[in-house]
């Protein structure tokens, strides 16, 4: 069947809150032209994150109810254990409140100030917290993936020469670890192949560093590889999973992405010494080491949404669905990162508004344009949130100006994925007519959270 249906049944329904275009001005307006700061109940269709925004499943729920909420040693915390352990086969498992609780106790235990740690692209929380312990974040991307109408079967790779000539060239003992996030979210949701992952792992290997993974979309990420890659078609995706974290010594996660989790996450590793470290810190802010800041409900749910997001008829309707809005859009050239990601479909704000220069933030505006025209809150990843260097106070063009189309797990249905490409097609219509932004008011560190603006 062409059709793409949604594999489960609706049994409880939110309502959307309807807008005029008048009243969407008033509010964005209101808002610092910033969707960030807007009320979510004054947006019809969010697609600000696939984070924390998923729909569970009647089991999910049910693993609520069963939550074990004892302090120490909780029924709940021991089934969390033993899925994260069976799925992803690391030693130690440290629960966290979320996916940068992770990475700030990873960092804090590994990073000194002026060491380097390379990865694919770094989430924004990710680069924060190694800059903010005194690292440095750098980015190796592949070629391929920096050419966003370039369709390519791995563009969230990392680009493996850059990577071995960085460590030689900063040398080894300044580079704690080396990172891959899967898949590559600010690379434009696009998957790692398992050669890449091998081949970092490799790398990092040769010169006796840690190999990480930023696990948050690792069930789409091992489906594209099923999908794209030779060898794989026939294996099964929990085995896939299984060898793509078998090259690596750990992994940070956030639960709110592949476990269909409101909250959540966890920090992985195989280094005794390192994991005793790391449960010290946790201690310190988060909760004791068998909850990690989180209820045993949420452990619970955790472990339940685990095993549903290997379902592959889910992982199948997923990848589809998202592909199904960037083929619409690519028919009527509206220019994307090609192909779709996994979570999220991107446009090039770039092509889509090429007589708005990178720093008068195309991105922004045309984020701000598809709220004004149909509700729609997407969001920027590109000069506004990668463009300014804390350090030097310098602004400069991101590598790319993308505006990410986000969709939360099992929450809209196909009818919603069309009206989003209408909405998309509306603004591409008038996009001429289309000014760029300037910011008014900013913070130091991730401007895009709070920052203000206004049209030039
Ligand atoms: N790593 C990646 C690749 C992410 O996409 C995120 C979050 C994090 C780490 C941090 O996890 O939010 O649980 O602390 N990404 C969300 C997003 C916020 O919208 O892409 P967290």
């Amino acid at each position: 069947m062409k059709t793409i249906i949604e594999p489960f049944k609706i049994k409880t329904v939110e309502p959307l809150t309807f807008t005029t275009r008048e009243q969407r001005d008033v509010m964005i307006r209101e808002a610092g032209h910033n969707p960030f700061l807007l009320k979510a109940e004054d947006v019809i269709i969010d697609l600000l994150t696939d984070s924390g925004t998923s729909a569970m499943s009647a089991e999910g729920w049910a693993g609520i109810m069963r939550g074990d909420e004892s302090y120490a040693g909780a029924r709940s915390w021991y089934r969390f254990e033993e899925t994260v352990k069976g799925i992803f086969g690391f030693k130690h498992v440290i629960p966290t409140h979320q996916g940068r609780a992770a990475e700030r106790i990873l960092f804090g235990v590994m990073v000194k100030p002026g060491m380097t740690v390379p990865s694919n692209t770094h989430f924004d929380t990710t680069r924060a917290n190694i800059e903010f312990l005194g690292g440095r974040a750098v980015d190796l991307p592949c070629a391929e993936g920096q050419n966003p109408n370039l369709p390519a079967p791995f563009k969230g790779n990392i680009d493996l020469e850059a990577l071995e000539s960085l460590i030689r060239s900063v040398g080894p003992a300044n580079v704690p670890l080396v990172m891959l996030t899967i898949t590559n979210n600010s690379g434009g949701g696009q998957p790692v192949s398992m050669a890449n992952i091998r081949g970092a792992s490799g790398i990092a290997h040769k010169y006796g560093l840690p190999f990480y993974i930023d696990a948050c979309r690792f069930a789409e990420n091992a489906y594209f590889i099923k999908l794209r890659e030779d060898g794989y078609g026939d294996r099964p995706v929990t085995e896939i999973v299984k060898e793509m974290f078998g090259y690596a010594d750990g992994c940070t996660m956030s639960a709110k992405k592949d476990a269909f989790a409101n909250i959540g996450g966890f920090l992985c590793t195989n280094d005794d010494q390192l994991a005793a470290e790391e449960r010290d810190l946790l201690i310190l802010t988060e909760g004791y080491s068998t909850y990690g800041g989180l209820a045993g409900r949420d452990l619970e749910a955790i472990a339940v949404g685990l095993r549903e997001v290997l379902d592959e008829d889910y992982l199948h309707y997923r990848i589809r669905s998202s592909a199904y809005v960037g083929d619409r859009l690519n028919k009527v050239n509206i220019p994307i990162m090609r192909p779709a990601g996994g979570h999220a479909v991107y446009l090039d704000a770039r092509r889509f508004l090429p007589h708005v220069p990178p720093l008068h933030y195309p991105g922004w505006a045309l984020s701000v344009e598809l709220y004004l025209e149909a509700g729609i809150r997407a969001v920027e990843i590109g000069t506004v949130m990668f463009g300014y260097d804390p350090g030097t106070g310098v602004e400069s063009p991101a590598k790319m100006d993308l505006v990410r189309l986000a969709f939360p797990r099992r929450v809209y249905t196909q009818s919603h994925m069309d009206y989003i490409v209408e909405a998309v097609d509306l603004v591409y219509r008038r996009r001429e007519a289309i000014r760029g932004m300037r910011i008014v008011q900013a913070p130091k560190f991730l401007r895009h959270f709070t920052a203000r603006f206004d049209w030039i």
